[in-house]
């Protein structure tokens, strides 16, 4: 391709480091789509013929249908998917094929193909949370009584409906799926006319690309267009983020899935055995998605690395954009996919998690709170409930079975009506506040997901 001004081959050596062909071949449906798209700017500004342009069309569409095919061959020595195509539609056509590439250059082609590339992977991406959200939202209404201990600091604390607790990943979801959505709009910004860095002597009309493509917006900045990667390394933390929170659902089911827990039970079909142990059923996806994380964030670190040294404008070093950016896609796909096919599937054990809310000291905080409405101030309470919990653990009572005469040795504000809030339905139907786990809240929240869900615009 650049043949005129050298006189020595490029090394054998060189070749195989600066390949990129290896793994930018995927990008080929949106480098034919962007190079069709060129040439009718070209045919606009009076660079081709109409027929010429649609050789050139023809022969792009050609060559897709072969690559579709599995039936063309990628060559390292012309090193990415840009001059790969290009160079074998100008075999194909001839002469006509060489002037594809007049102003333009592979900088801001490979800023074009990205962008397509991202807005097709992201919006796929934003499906696949819905869809997980859909089975988290499925397994809650499966289970719309259960109950099980919220936790802090990994000790009991509160009682929750189970609901409550799966809606609660409804909502990092949701906020996920909203950081991609602001994302696409700064993906969806068309580069091409910006050349190798200041545009062309050429007058492009690149309304005329952005109008094809369907970009609302053509980037403003030839140099700024051909070197930014921001809108890579925002996905990159996006996807670190969802990331992230399937880590941390995965930390659930794990812990759900153990024997010292019980609360839940995964599908065969989404466990694995042990070659060793003949009674073991391991939650592998959630291990292996809590694994995979580290990748995802790693592949943050990766392009802000990259990126951080850069003087302006298109350096080498931009190729290394795209092995984190694959691989996260290709990471979060699979997770997501995964874990809605799992999550769907699972089954709480609501007896063992009722158990596990039956323990009376989850209600510690109500009994301070039913001294607070009679008027005693809240650390006084806090203090009293503290001391009556001590009693408990020393004299193995229950709070329910206290008599209450020995409540009112700690404080004589303590009434008969002291046992009615003893009951994990009280303390959840008390729970009222926007946002609380109260029944009556949760069947709402559950409704609520249901309507927002199904009504979501694909996009
Ligand atoms: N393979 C290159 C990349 O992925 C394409 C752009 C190369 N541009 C250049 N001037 N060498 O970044």
């Amino acid at each position: 391709m650049w043949k005129g001004r050298f006189q020595v081959e490029t090394s054998n050596l060189v070749q195989a480091y600066g390949e990129s062909i290896s793994f930018d071949w995927r990008l080929y449906p949106y480098d034919i789509q962007g190079s069709i798209a060129h040439s009718q700017v070209l045919r606009a500004a009076g660079i081709l013929t109409d027929d010429e342009q649609q050789q050139i069309a023809d022969g792009l569409t050609q060559i897709k249908a072969d690559i579709d095919a599995g039936d063309f061959e990628f060559k390292t020595s012309l090193e990415d998917i840009h001059m790969n195509i290009e160079s074998v539609l100008t075999e194909r056509i001839g002469d006509v094929g060489a002037k594809l590439h007049t102003a333009r250059s592979r900088n801001d082609q490979v800023a074009l193909d990205v962008r397509l590339y991202c807005r097709d992977e992201v919006q796929q991406i934003h499906g696949l949370l819905t869809k997980l959200q859909q089975a988290l939202l499925q397994l809650a209404q499966n289970h719309p009584e259960a109950v099980v201990p919220g936790y802090t600091h990994l000790q009991r604390g509160q009682p929750v409906l189970f609901a409550h607790h799966l809606l609660a990943y409804l909502e990092m979801l949701e906020r996920d799926k909203g950081r991609l959505a602001d994302a696409y709009q700064r993906i969806n910004v068309m580069p091409l006319g910006s050349g190798a860095l200041a545009g062309s002597t050429i007058p492009l009309d690149r309304q005329v690309a952005a109008d094809i493509l369907g970009f609302p917006a053509i980037t403003q900045n030839s140099m700024d267009a051909v070197s930014d990667r921001d809108f890579i390394a925002e996905l990159l933390f996006d996807f670190a983020l969802v990331g992230t929170h399937l880590s941390r659902l995965s930390e659930d089911v794990i812990l759900w899935a153990s024997a010292e827990f019980g609360f839940i039970e995964l599908s065969d079909a989404h466990t694995t055995g042990s070659s060793l142990m003949p009674q073991k059923k391991n939650p592998d996806v959630a291990e292996i998605t809590r694994g995979k994380t580290g990748r995802l964030t790693g592949n943050l670190m990766s392009i802000l690395t990259t990126l951080k040294g850069l003087p302006m404008t298109y350096n080498r070093d931009l190729q290394e954009d795209k092995e984190p950016l694959f691989d996260s896609i290709d990471t979060i796909k699979i997770a997501v996919d995964v874990f809605a096919e799992m999550m769907a599937e699972a089954k709480i054990c609501e007896a063992v998690t009722a158990e596990a809310t039956a323990d009376p000291f989850l209600l510690a905080t109500d009994i301070a709170d039913y001294l607070v409405l009679k008027g005693v101030p809240f650390r006084h309470a806090h203090e009293i409930v503290g001391q009556l919990t001590a009693h408990s653990l020393s004299e193995q009572v229950p709070f329910q079975e206290i008599p209450l005469a020995t409540y009112q040795t700690f404080s004589d504000v303590f009434a008969d009506d002291v046992y009615d809030v003893l009951e994990v339905k009280k303390a959840l139907d008390a729970r009222v506040a926007v946002g609380a786990p109260s029944p009556a809240n949760v069947a709402g929240q559950v409704s609520g997901w249901q309507d927002r869900l199904a009504s979501e615009v694909a996009w």
